[in-house]
């Protein structure tokens, strides 16, 4: 378990400074600890919670499934962390290493994140990147990918804030029922 401490709302070196919306924890609450953490079976409500409250939408049955595929937390190829304040989970990420997509060799995918609205700003999100990274180098791989919707200016400015920056691939779809 990976734990660092931070001052609730002025989580990294550079310090924090916006409001979001209100939430952001007050400057002067004393100084809490973040535990980045593997996900465990009873954290899941938490976690359903949080992305309940992004997306608008209870999807257990979902999550439930997420939680098989990534939640054992023993392989290096998946991870489903969470970030823990005060026995609460405020956040999580989810991973997995592919190998050689698109001929490529093989590298990390983070293909959700999400922080509870009352605990953003404080770091929390960097922090679960943090960890996963650290998982991803561990495995050997030196690439770490995302793909984001273009109208989310919120999830694109945290991962450029990371120092991600555009790759190689362009995104391709098209509808199966014609
Ligand atoms: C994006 C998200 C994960 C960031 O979580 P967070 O814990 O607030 O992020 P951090 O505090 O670690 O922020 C790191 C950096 O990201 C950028 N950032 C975060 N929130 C921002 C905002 N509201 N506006 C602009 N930049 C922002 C900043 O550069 C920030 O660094 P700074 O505070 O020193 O300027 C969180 O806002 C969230 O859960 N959003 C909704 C969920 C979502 O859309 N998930 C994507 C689908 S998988």
């Amino acid at each position: 378990m990976t734990r660092v401490t931070i001052r609730a709302g002025g989580g990294n070196t550079r310090g924090r400074r916006r409001q979001a919306g209100g939430t952001r924890p007050p400057a002067d609450t004393p100084e809490r600890r973040i535990a980045i953490r593997a996900v465990r079976r009873r954290d899941l409500d938490q976690v359903i919670e949080i992305d309940a409250g992004a997306t608008g939408v209870e999807r257990r049955v979902y999550w439930l499934s997420v939680f098989r595929r990534y939640g054992d937390g023993e392989g290096p190829e998946r991870h489903f962390l969470v970030a823990e304040i005060d026995g609460r989970v405020v956040g999580f990420i989810i991973g997995e290493l592919r190998d050689w997509e698109f001929g490529e060799p093989p590298c990390g995918w983070v293909f959700a994140i999400d922080v509870a609205p009352e605990f953003r700003l404080g770091g929390v999100a960097t922090r679960l990147l943090g960890a996963l990274r650290a998982g991803f180098r561990r495995s050997g791989v030196r690439k770490l990918r995302t793909i984001l919707a273009r109208d989310n200016t919120l999830i694109l400015s945290f991962f450029r804030s990371q120092g991600m920056m555009t790759g190689p691939f362009i995104p391709l779809e098209m509808d199966l029922d014609v």
